[in-house]
């Protein structure tokens, strides 16, 4: 059982793994029936007892859309509560200078699980060394998005039939992308994958997942050019050119924020069953004419994302209760 979520690499159990998917599906099942079904009343009642009386606070040191409001959604699915500190870095004791590790030790007081997002890599560990309830890294800078990935592969599972046996490109900023950071540790457990790296130069994956990606024999090629890949990739993961991580480097922001951008065109070189996937937000990569083609689930990743987080705080409060 997993105590915090820190790290992907925590996930490459298949077993573990699949437990959590399944429970996701499971909520997910349950949410697509009719309203009024007394199936899907009965079980979202008792799916309310999992966080009964408890409080998830969510704590965002960076901007959000999806993911604090899929956690919120998440909580208040299982029956907790939520208490809210958006843009901490701004309005919470932060800005009297207050650190981290004080700020976890206040928080775990009101709260039984808490979800960080913070601009320094590592932050979610720092918390979670300190902190007597579980953490949950919701992106620690240019880190790890653990959350996001499970998301990312239960997407793929569920759209494919399987994470075995494909070709997945991951294109954009994959030097300073979290969710490419956590990805790539997670497809660990997928069996016979091959991975085509699609950055410009400077943008390209960590050395340190290049070396993991080795280590564990997994293919992969890095190129800069995402139309030779098109064809042949079952998954086509695109990425935001993180332009908060650039710092005063503007002059390479300028140079490579428009390396990559998807209209129908591009598209439709891809395989007509290859699907397109993006953790959004998106800024110019994917053209929204893309959106009603086929291939594109971004959107579909979104709505997962309920039911992935729900399935991971219930898997953390069963921890806690054992
Ligand atoms: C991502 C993030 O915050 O890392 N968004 C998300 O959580 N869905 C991706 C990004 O910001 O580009």
């Amino acid at each position: 059982m997993v105590q915090h979520i820190l790290t992907a690499s925590q996930f490459k159990d298949r077993e573990l793994l699949g437990e959590i998917f399944s429970r996701a599906n499971y909520f997910q099942e349950i949410h697509l029936l009719p309203k009024n079904d007394q199936v899907r009343k009965d079980a979202r009642k008792k799916i309310r007892e999992t966080l009964d009386d408890q409080s998830v606070g969510i704590f965002f040191y960076e901007p959000s859309t999806r993911t604090g409001s899929s956690f919120q959604r998440a909580v208040h699915n299982l029956g907790g509560e939520v208490i809210k500190s958006e843009n901490a870095g701004q309005f919470s004791s932060a800005i009297k200078g207050e650190s981290i590790e004080d700020s976890i030790k206040t928080m775990e007081k009101y709260a039984e699980i808490i979800i960080l997002r913070h601009p320094e890599i590592g932050s979610a560990s720092r918390a979670a060394a300190v902190s007597q309830v579980p953490i949950i890294n919701a992106g620690d800078g240019a880190g790890e998005h653990p959350t996001q990935a499970l998301l990312d592969l239960y997407t793929i599972q569920r759209e494919i039939g399987t994470f075995d046996n494909l070709k997945i490109a991951l294109v954009g900023d994959l030097l300073n992308g979290r969710t490419i950071h956590s990805l790539t540790q997670l497809l660990e457990v997928a069996q016979n994958t091959e991975l085509f790296l699609v950055a410009p130069d400077p943008l390209q994956l960590p050395e340190k997942y290049r070396k993991m990606l080795q280590a564990k024999n997994i293919k992969f090629r890095e190129t800069d050019s995402l139309a030779e890949v098109l064809p042949h990739a079952d998954v086509v993961y695109m990425t935001r050119i993180q332009k908060e991580r650039f710092g005063t480097d503007t002059a390479l922001y300028e140079q490579v924020k428009n390396s990559f951008i998807l209209g129908p065109e591009e598209v439709n070189k891809m395989q007509k069953d290859a699907i397109l996937m993006h953790p959004l937000p998106r800024v110019n990569e994917i053209s929204p004419e893309v959106d009603k083609l086929p291939q594109a689930r971004y959107f579909d990743q979104v709505e997962n994302g309920v039911y992935i987080r729900m399935s991971l705080l219930e898997h953390l409060a069963q921890a806690a209760t054992t």
